[in-house]
C-alpha cells in the first residue's frame, strides 16, 4: 500500500514537472518568436517603466510623453494608474496602436492592503501569524487585481536592526528566519497558485539588497557588510521568496561593497542568477539607475549600460535604458544578447501572467463594487489589526478596561482618522478609517461612559508638521494653546475611573524617507502622559508607531502600554476589541525594542564578544555602557498577554543528533492566567563551538498556540541539520557537529533549556 502511494506520488510529481516542461516549452516558442519580430527599439521599450503621476507620488520625478511612448512600443510596463476603466484604455493604446501590440505590465505598491488597508508590515509581522499574513496578502491581491493591478511592488522583506529608519514599517522586523517564513507566506498569497487568475497578482521582492542596513539609521544611505552578516541574517527572506516562486525581484537604492546594487553584477547575476537560479525578472528601483551618476558611477549612458551588463532587466521611471541603450550598443558598450536576455524575462513576466491570451483579463468593471473595501475584507483587516497589537506591561491587570464607570479617552490619535493607516499606503482612503473614541462608543456591551479631549498635539512644531504633511494632513496643530489642551485634557483625567492616553507618531513619521534620530514620543505628548500620570488614575496608554520607540520614561510612567503601530482602516473597532477584552492580545515584538537611540544597533541574535557582560549592571573592562544598560527595553519576540503562560518540561528526546537525524525538543506550556489566550511559543538555538564566532541565541522555531484557562498544552518542535546549518568563513552552508544548547519560552531571553550534541 505505502509502495503504490509513494508510486503515485511520484508519477504526480513526474506529470506536473512534465507539464511545466511543456508550459516552458510553450513560452519559450511564444517568446523566440515575437523577439524574432522585433527591432532593438521595441526589445529596449519593453525594459522600460514608466509612472504617469497624477495620483500620489512614490517618487520625485514622473514620466512624460506617456502616450506617445506607448503607442511607440516604448513601454513595457506603467505603474501608478488604477481602475479597470483608466488601464484598459492605456492597455487598448499598447495592444491596438503600438506596432506589435505587445501587453503593458500594470504595477502598484500594494504594501498592506489595497483599499482595505491592514496592519504596516511590521505590525502584522508581531501576529506570528503565517496563517493570517497569507490571507492578507491574498485579500489585497484580489482588491488590486480587481482595479486592474496586476504586478506588486511587495513584499518588501528587508531585515533591519536600526528603528532609525523610517522603512522598518514595511518589513518583517529584524530577524532572518522569521523574515524568511514571512516573506513565503507573502508570495504565496499575491501570487496563489495560478498566476493567471485573475485574482492574484506578480510579487516582486524587494529590495535587494541591505537596503535595511544604512549607516546611521538614514535612507538611502550607504550600506558596509560582511559577507558573513549578509548571508546569514540580510540575505536568506530573498531567497526564500525565491524559492517560493516570486516573479520579479527590485534592485535597492543603497551601494553593496561598493557598487550599487542597480549595477552590482556579483549581486544580480553572480548570486541571484547562477547560484540562487532565479528565473524572473529584476526591476530597479524609482531611478536608481540615474541615482548611479551621483555615486560616481559616471554618466547616464555609463551607468545604464552598467545596470544592464550587471543583470537589470527593467528601468524604473528614470529611462536611462531607454535613452542610451542602443547608443551603447552601437559603440560595443553592451551586447544585443544582453539586451535579448532581458526583454525575454519581461515578456516571459507577461506569458506567465496570461496577458498573451487575454491581454484585458485583469479589467473587469463589475469586481470593485463586489470585490473591494467588502464586509469579509474588513473583517479580515480587524482580525489582522487586534492580532497585530503587543500588550507591553499590564500592572495590576488595568487591562482590559471594564465596560462600566468612566474612560478618559486622550491624546492626540484618540480620536483622528488621518494616521490610523500607517505609511505605504497610497491606495487607502484615511476617511475609511475608523478614529479609536469611534471604536470604543461603538464596543458591544459597553456601558462605561467615554469622555474625550485631544491634550496635545502629535507635534507643536509647524516645520516638523510641514515634512510629515506631504501626503495630506497627518499632524493638526490646535488653534488652542498646548496649556488650553492639557486643562481639558485633566479636567476630563479627573472625571474618570482610568485614562487611555492615544500617543505616539504621525504616519508619515515612518516610511520612506522619514529617518528619525530620536525615536522617542514627540515632547508635547510626552508633557501630557507626565501631567496625566500626576492625576494619579490608573494610566494605559495605547501607543502607534511606524517603528520601535523608546520609551524608558513611559514604560515607568503607565501601569498598562498597548502598542498598536498603525491599524489600518478598522483600527478603532481593533483597538476597543482589544482594550475591552473581546480579543486577547498575542502580538510579539519582531524588532527590538531599544532603551535610548544610543543602543542602536540592539538586537537579539547578537555574537558574543569577549568579554561580554550578560547582567545589567556595570563592569569595568567588560562590554556595556556607562550610562545604560545593555539589555533593550524590550527585547525581541516579547509581548504579555491578560492570561498568564508557564513554561515547565522541556525535553530533548534525544541527547544527540546523526549527521542526517533529527531530535525532538517538548515543552509543557500552561495557561496559569484567567483568560483563554494564544501564546507563541518560541524554539531558540546556540552553537556553543564553531569555526566562526555565532549569535548566543538564533530563532528556529516557534509555534502559536490557544490554550484555555486552567489547561497545560504539550509543544513539540523538530529540529534537523539545516536548521544548525549557517555560512561559515568561506560562505559554505554548513552545519558544524558539536554541543548546542536550546531555548524555549515565550521571547528571546526564554531561560528553560536543554542541550544535544550534532555527531560528525
Ligand atoms: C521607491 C521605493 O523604494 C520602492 O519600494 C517603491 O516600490 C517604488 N518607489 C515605486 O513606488
Amino acid at each position: 500500500m505505502k509502495k503504490m502511494i509513494v508510486g503515485l506520488l511520484f508519477m504526480a510529481a513526474l506529470l506536473s514537472a512534465c507539464e511545466k516542461q511543456g508550459r516552458d516549452e510553450g513560452m519559450n516558442r511564444f517568446v523566440s518568436d515575437l523577439m524574432g519580430k522585433m527591432t532593438i527599439e521595441e526589445k529596449i521599450g519593453q525594459l522600460n517603466l514608466i509612472t504617469p503621476g497624477g495620483g500620489i507620488p512614490t517618487g520625485s520625478v514622473v514620466s512624460t510623453d506617456v502616450e506617445e511612448k506607448i503607442k511607440a512600443g516604448n513601454v513595457g510596463g506603467i505603474f501608478g494608474i488604477y481602475g479597470p476603466e483608466k488601464l484598459r484604455q492605456a492597455q487598448k493604446m499598447a495592444v491596438e496602436e503600438s506596432r506589435l501590440g505587445i501587453p503593458m505590465l500594470f504595477g502598484a505598491d500594494v504594501i498592506h492592503g489595497y483599499k482595505t488597508t491592514y496592519p504596516i508590515p511590521l505590525g502584522l509581522s508581531a501576529s506570528w501569524d503565517m496563517d493570517l499574513i497569507e490571507r492578507t496578502a491574498r485579500m489585497a491581491a484580489k482588491e488590486a487585481t480587481a482595479d486592474g493591478i496586476f504586478w506588486n511592488f511587495s513584499p518588501m522583506v528587508d531585515i533591519s536592526r536600526d528603528p532609525r529608519w523610517g522603512r522598518v514599517a514595511e518589513g518583517a522586523g529584524e530577524d532572518a528566519w522569521l523574515g524568511s517564513e514571512i516573506a513565503k507566506a507573502m508570495v504565496h498569497g499575491y501570487q496563489g497558485e495560478d498566476l493567471t487568475s485573475p485574482v492574484t497578482m506578480m510579487a516582486t521582492v524587494k529590495h535587494f539588497a541591505l537596503y535595511g542596513a544604512p549607516e546611521g539609521g538614514r535612507d538611502y544611505n550607504r550600506v558596509d557588510m560582511s559577507r558573513y552578516n549578509m548571508f546569514n541574517y540580510y540575505l536568506p527572506p530573498f531567497k526564500a521568496a525565491i524559492d517560493a516562486g516570486v516573479g520579479s525581484i527590485m534592485t535597492s537604492f543603497n551601494d553593496v561593497d561598493g557598487i550599487p546594487a542597480s549595477g552590482n553584477r556579483w549581486l544580480l547575476t553572480d548570486l541571484l542568477r547562477n547560484k540562487w537560479g532565479f528565473r524572473g525578472f529584476v526591476v530597479s528601483d524609482y531611478t536608481s539607475v540615474n541615482e548611479m551618476i551621483d555615486h560616481g558611477m559616471g554618466d547616464l549612458q555609463a551607468v545604464s549600460a552598467l545596470s544592464l551588463n550587471a543583470g537589470l532587466d527593467m528601468d524604473m521611471v528614470g529611462e536611462g535604458f531607454l535613452t542610451t541603450l542602443k547608443k551603447s550598443l552601437e559603440e560595443g558598450k553592451v551586447r544585443e544578447a544582453d539586451i535579448d536576455k532581458a526583454c525575454r524575462r519581461v515578456l516571459e513576466a507577461k506569458y506567465k501572467l496570461g496577458l498573451f491570451d487575454d491581454p484585458y483579463r485583469y479589467f473587469n468593471d463589475e469586481r470593485p463594487a463586489i470585490d473591494i473595501l467588502s464586509a469579509e475584507n474588513r473583517s479580515l483587516a480587524r482580525e489582522a489589526a487586534t492580532k497585530s497589537f503587543v500588550l507591553l506591561k499590564n500592572e495590576k491587570q488595568v487591562l482590559p478596561l471594564q465596560k462600566q464607570g468612566t474612560i478618559a479617552l486622550i491624546g492626540p490619535l484618540a480620536n483622528d482618522r488621518n494616521n490610523m493607516l500607517g505609511t505605504w499606503a497610497p491606495t487607502g482612503d484615511p476617511q475609511l478609517a475608523v478614529p479609536i473614541f469611534e471604536g470604543m462608543m461603538n464596543a458591544p456591551g459597553r456601558q462605561a461612559k467615554i469622555l474625550y479631549a485631544k491634550g496635545a498635539n502629535i507635534s507643536d512644531d509647524p516645520e516638523y508638521a510641514a515634512k510629515i504633511n506631504v501626503f495630506g494632513p497627518r499632524i493638526m496643530i490646535d488653534e488652542r494653546s498646548p496649556e488650553m489642551m492639557l486643562r481639558e485634557a485633566l479636567s476630563v483625567a479627573t472625571q474618570a475611573d482610568v485614562v487611555v492616553a492615544v500617543v505616539g507618531e504621525a504616519t508619515e513619521m515612518s516610511g520612506e524617507s522619514s529617518s528619525r534620530s530620536d525615536i522617542t514620543i514627540p515632547e508635547p505628548q510626552k508633557k501630557l502622559i507626565r501631567a496625566l500620570k500626576a492625576t494619579g488614575k490608573p494610566l494605559v496608554l495605547v501607543v502607534m508607531g511606524g517603528r520601535p520607540l523608546a520609551m524608558e520614561e513611559e514604560h515607568e510612567l503607565a501601569d498598562a502600554i498597548l502598542f498598536v503601530w498603525h491599524p489600518g482602516v478598522e483600527a478603532g473597532n481593533a483597538i476597543a476589541d482589544v482594550l475591552f477584552g473581546a480579543y486577547n492580545p498575542s502580538g510579539e515584538l519582531t524588532m527590538t525594542f531599544p532603551r535610548n537611540v544610543g543602543q542602536i544597533p540592539v538586537y537579539y541574535n547578537h555574537r558574543n564578544t569577549g568579554r561580554p557582560n550578560p547582567g545589567d549592571t556595570f563592569q569595568k573592562f567588560r562590554s556595556n555602557y556607562l550610562d545604560v544598560p545593555n539589555s533593550p527595553l524590550y527585547p525581541f519576540g516579547y509581548g504579555l498577554s491578560y492570561t498568564t503562560f508557564e513554561y515547565a518540561n522541556l525535553t530533548l528526546n534525544s541527547s544527540q543528533m546523526a549527521a542526517s537525524g533529527e531530535i525532538s525538543v517538548s515543552v509543557e506550556v500552561t495557561n496559569s492566567g484567567q483568560f483563554d489566550g494564544e501564546e507563541v511559543v518560541q524554539l531558540y538555538v546556540r552553537d556553543m563551538v564553531a569555526s566562526v564566532t555565532r549569535p548566543l541565541r538564533e530563532l528556529k522555531g516557534f509555534q502559536k498556540v490557544f490554550i484555555e484557562k486552567g489547561a497545560t498544552r504539550k509543544v513539540t518542535f523538530t529540529i534537523k541539520p539545516g536548521d544548525l546549518a549557517f555560512y561559515n568563513y568561506d560562505l559554505e552552508f554548513v552545519a558544524e557537529p558539536g554541543e548546542f544548547q536550546v531555548f524555549v519560552g515565550g521571547h528571546s531571553t526564554a531561560e528553560l533549556t536543554g542541550e544535544f550534541e550534532l555527531l560528525p
